[in-house]
């Protein structure tokens, strides 16, 4: 799972605005319309120096505001945007992990094609509580 800090502050804001002009290559993206920001979506990819075996595996995740949800907004954003990873970088598989109790992003990714792949028990911690990840990922093979 993409890390996103909880609680989030303005200063999370920042830093991760900041680390993405930063950036070597563009893999963050807003979700806009008409009135402004809605969302985020992005791709991380393993460090520079650490792709090694893994040059063609990217992560993908995405948010989007509260009152936008529902639409298909954030399933049309992940087709797009998967298919443009593929496109740009080369990849040949894209993933996400979720926590297993949320089901709407789990939703997401099957009506975007991606397989679900496998729950990892205990895969994270937060609150005091174990939570159990499911894996899903996207894998195109084809030149
Ligand atoms: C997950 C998230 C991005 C979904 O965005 P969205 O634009 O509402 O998603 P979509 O409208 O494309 O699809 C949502 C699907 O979940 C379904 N859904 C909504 N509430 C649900 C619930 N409580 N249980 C099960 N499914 C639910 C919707 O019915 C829809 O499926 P359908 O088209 O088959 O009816 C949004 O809820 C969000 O930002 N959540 C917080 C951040 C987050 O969890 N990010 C993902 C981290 S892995």
């Amino acid at each position: 799972m993409i890390f996103i800090p909880h609680p989030y502050t303005l200063n999370d804001a920042h830093c991760f605005v900041a680390k993405c002009f930063g950036a070597p290559e563009c893999t963050n993206f807003a979700i806009a319309n008409e009135s402004g920001v809605i969302g985020g979506i992005g791709l991380r990819r393993a460090e520079a120096g650490f792709q090694d075996v893994q040059k063609h595996v990217a992560e993908i995740g995405y948010w989007l505001a509260e009152e936008y949800w529902n639409r298909g907004i954030t399933t049309e954003a992940v087709i797009a945007f998967t298919e443009w990873g593929f496109r740009t970088f080369g990849l040949r598989r894209i993933y996400a992990a979720v926590f297993a109790r949320n089901t709407r992003s789990s939703r997401v990714l099957e009506k975007a094609g991606y397989e679900y792949e496998g729950r990892q028990r205990a895969r994270y911690f937060r609150d005091g509580e174990f939570i159990d990840g499911l894996q899903y990922a996207k894998v195109h093979l084809a030149p």
